[in-house]
C-alpha cells in the first residue's frame, strides 16, 4: 500500500525519486508526487494516475531542481485518487509522505480545524501533516514525537521541514521503512528494490524509531529522543533481480523464474537426503508436540496454506485449520500453548497477518512463519521463522512466492508425519527427492506455453469462468481463479467438483469455460464425471491432468497434460499453466499485467 522514497545528496534529487518510485509502483499506482527542497523552498508537483502521468505533468511544468526530497506512488484509502489527494500533503513549514493509516485522523481533524486549520484533501495523510505542524516549535524531533503520541494506526512517514533544507526526517510504526545510504547521500524507501541502483546498504526503521538524514549519513533516535546505533545490512541481491531481464513483464519473468527459486529454497534445508528445519529451531522433536496447526495468511498466501493443510492431514495425519487472516483475528480462535500457527506472507508486511501473529502469540501458540522479505515485520516478530528465497517478487500476481511458499510446506509436512512416525525414513527421502525433482518438471513444463496460449484465446472474451478441482485440485483450482480473476478482470469462481450440481452449476450456459484440475489420479473419474455434467449443459472445458491419463474425446475441449510425478506433488506443476493461462489472457486482453487494477502487492491496512 502506497510507496514511499526519499532522497538527500548531490544528485538531482527529482531524477532519484522518480527511478526510486518507478521501482515501488507495485505498492500503488493511482497517483504520485514529490517534494523537494528548491532554493531552500519546499515545493510539490502531483498528478492522479502512474508514474509517467507525473512525469508528463513535469514536462510541461518543468521539473523541481534540488538535492532533498521525498516523494509517494499511492493506493488510494481516504478519498478518490486525484491531484489534491495525492502525497505529499503539507504546507510550506512542513510536509510528509506516508505509507499506511491514521485511524484517528477524523478527530485529530476536528481538533486542527478548532485551531483554524484549513484540509484542502480528504485524505487521513494530511491531519498528520498539518498536527505535525501545530506541534512544530523548531525542534523537528520534538514534533514528531508530540504527533506519535497522539496518531493512532500504521505510518511510515517522510517528512520535510522548511527550517531543515538539507534534511529528510523518517519515522514508522507497522508499515515497512528502510533508510539507505552511499556515497555522501542517503535514503528513505518502503522497499529494498527502489534504491538498489544507488546502494546496497541499508537500515531496517524499528517501530518508532526516527531517523534523521543528511548527505553525509543518518542519526537514529529511540521513541524517547536518544540517540542509538543501528546495524547496518547489505542486501543480497542486486537490481537485476528487481529488472524485468528481457521478459515482457514481471510476472512472465517470476514464472520462469520458480524452478530456481524452489530449488534456492528447499536445498539448504535437506541433509542426507532428509528435511532439516532445525535452522529455526524447529526439531522433530519439537514437531511432534503440536496437538493442532493453524495456517493463517492472506490471497495467495492463504492458497498456499491450503494445500499444505491437504498435505500435512494426508500424510501427518495432525489436524491443521486454514484461516484468512483478517477472519482469524476476530473469530476468537481457541489456541493453547499445544498449537503452532503458521504465518504465511511474501511481504512479511501484511497488516491482517501481522495481527494475527500478535493474537497467536498472546494466546501463547507457538509462531512460524514463512516470509519472503528479510528483515520484515512478521518475520522479526514471529517465534522460528523460514525464509523463502524466491528474491523480489515485483508483480502484484502473486507466482514465485507461492511456488515457494509450498515448496515449504511440503518439507514441514514430511518431517511432521516423519517425526511422528507416520512414514518411514525411506518413505519421506522418496518424497524428499520427488520434491527436488519438481524443478526440472516445471522448466519442462514452461519450454512449451502454446497449450496455455491457446486456452487464453478461448478464455479472452469470456464474461464468467469456473475453475472446479476435488481435494488438493480443489485448493489449487483457488489459486488458478484468483489468479485469473487479479489480472485479466473476468469473473471467474472456483468450486468443489463435486459440489456444483448442488447450485452453482446453474450458472453453466452454452460456451461458459470451466477449467477443471484433475491431476489426484484417486479422485480422477469422480471429476471427470463432473466435468461430463458440465459439458452436458454446453460448457467449454479445459481440463489439466496428468500426461498418463486417457481422456475420453467427449470429456473436454481442451487437455493440458502434465509430467507425472507424485500426486502430492502435483500442485506445484500443475499451478504453473494455470499461472501461464491468466498471464496470456491478461495480455490478450490488453490488462497492464503487473500492475492490475486497484490491487497492491503489499497491503499494510487491515
Ligand atoms: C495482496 C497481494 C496478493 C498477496 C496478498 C498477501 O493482496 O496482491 O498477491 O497474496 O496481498 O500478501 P503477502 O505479502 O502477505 O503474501
Amino acid at each position: 500500500m502506497c510507496g514511499i522514497v526519499g532522497y538527500v545528496g548531490s544528485r538531482e534529487c527529482t531524477e532519484v525519486l522518480l527511478n526510486s518510485l518507478s521501482k515501488l509502483e507495485y505498492r500503488g499506482y493511482d497517483s504520485a508526487g514529490i517534494a523537494v527542497f528548491e532554493n531552500n523552498v519546499i515545493k510539490t508537483q502531483k498528478s492522479k494516475g502512474k508514474i509517467a502521468d507525473l512525469i508528463a505533468k513535469m514536462e510541461n511544468e518543468g521539473r523541481l531542481e534540488g538535492h532533498c526530497g521525498i516523494g509517494h506512488t499511492r493506493w488510494a484509502t481516504h478519498g478518490e485518487p486525484s491531484d489534491i489527494n495525492s502525497h505529499p500533503h503539507g504546507n510550506a513549514n512542513v510536509t510528509i509522505v506516508h505509507n499506511g493509516i491514521i485511524e484517528n485522523y477524523k478527530k485529530i481533524k476536528e481538533f486542527l480545524e478548532r485551531k483554524g486549520y484549513v484540509f484542502e484533501s480528504q485524505t487521513d495523510t494530511e491531519t498528520a501533516a498539518k498536527l505535525l505542524d501545530y506541534f512544530y516549535e523548531g525542534n523537528p524531533i520534538a514534533a514528531i514525537q508530540r504527533v506519535l503520541d497522539e496518531i493512532e494506526g500504521s505510518y511510515a512517514l517522510g517528512i520535510m521541514f522548511k527550517d531543515y533544507p538539507d534534511r529528510i526526517y523518517a519515522v514508522r510504526k507497522d508499515s515497512p521503512l528502510i533508510v539507505a545510504v552511499g556515497d555522501n547521500e542517503s535514503f528513505i524507501a518502503s522497499d529494498v528494490p527502489a534504491v538498489l541502483q544507488y546502494t546496497k546498504k541499508y537500515y531496517l526503521l524499528e517501530q518508532d524509531e526516527i531517523a534523521v538524514l543528511d548527505k553525509n549519513g543518518v542519526e537514529f533516535y529511540d521513541d524517547h529522543g536518544a540517540p542509538i546505533k543501528k546495524e547496518l545490512l547489505t542486501a543480497d541481491f542486486d537490481m537485476e533481480a528487481a529488472e524485468k531481464g528481457g521478459f515482457a513483464h514481471f510476472m512472465l519473468k517470476e514464472i520462469h523464474e520458480q524452478p530456481t527459486a524452489v530449488r534456492t529454497t528447499i536445498t539448504p534445508r535437506i541433509s542426507d537426503g532428509m528435511p532439516n528445519l532445525e535452522e529455526c529451531g524447529m526439531t522433530y522433536e519439537r514437531l511432534k508436540n503440536y496437538n493442532n496447526i493453524f495456517v493463517v495468511a492472506c490471497g495467495t498466501a492463504m492458497h498456499a496454506g491450503l494445500v499444505g493443510k491437504y498435505v500435512i492431514e494426508k500424510i501427518a495425519r495432525v489436524p491443521v485449520t486454514v484461516d484468512v487472516a483478517s477472519e482469524f483475528r476476530y473469530r476468537d480462535p481457541i489456541l493453547t500453548d499445544k498449537d503452532l500457527v503458521i504465518l504465511v506472507s511474501q511481504s512479511g508486511e501484511t497488516a491482517d497477518t501481522l495481527e494475527a501473529l500478535r493474537l497467536a502469540k498472546r494466546n501463547g501458540a507457538d509462531t512460524l512463519s514463512i516470509v519472503n522479505v528479510k528483515g520484515s515485520s512478521i518475520a522479526r516478530d514471529s517465534d522460528m521463522v523460514l525464509y523463502t528465497h524466491a528474491g523480489p517478487e515485483i508483480s502484484v500476481a502473486s507466482t514465485k512466492a507461492y511456488m515457494v511458499q509450498l515448496s515449504v510446506f511440503y518439507l514441514i509436512a514430511f518431517s511432521i508425519a516423519y517425526a511422528h512416525g507416520k512414514i518411514s525414513m525411506e518413505e519421506c527421502k522418496r518424497l524428499v527427492a520427488e520434491l527436488q525433482n519438481v524443478p526440472n518438471v516445471i522448466e519442462e513444463i514452461l519450454k512449451t506455453p502454446d497449450s496455455c496460449q491457446y486456452v487464453a484465446s478461448q478464455l479472452v472474451n469470456s464474461e464468467n469462468l469456473l475453475y472446479i478441482g476435488r481435494g488438493l485440485d480443489y485448493a489449487l483450482s483457488m489459486e488458478g481463479s484468483l489468479k485469473l480473476k487479479e489480472i485479466s478482470y473476468i469473473h471467474s469462481e472456483s468450486y468443489a467438483a463435486g459440489e456444483l450440481k448442488h447450485g452453482t452449476i446453474s450458472l453453466v450456459t452454452n460456451g461458459m469455460p470451466v477449467i477443471a484440475v484433475a491431476t489426484q489420479r484417486n479422485l480422477f473419474d469422480k471429476t471427470v464425471s463432473n466435468v461430463k455434467e458440465v459439458k452436458a449443459r454446453g460448457a467449454y472445458v479445459i481440463l489439466v491432468t496428468h500426461k498418463c491419463k486417457t481422456v475420453d474425446s467427449d470429456a473436454a475441449d481442451c487437455v493440458i497434460s502434465l509430467p507425472t510425478i507424485d500426486d502430492l506433488l502435483m500442485p506445484m506443476t500443475a499451478v504453473v499453466p494455470l499461472q501461464l493461462i491468466a498471464y496470456y489472457t491478461s495480455v490478450l486482453r490488453g490488462n497492464d499485467v503487473d500492475k492490475p487494477r486497484n490491487l497492491a502487492k503489499s497491503v499494510t491496512v487491515e
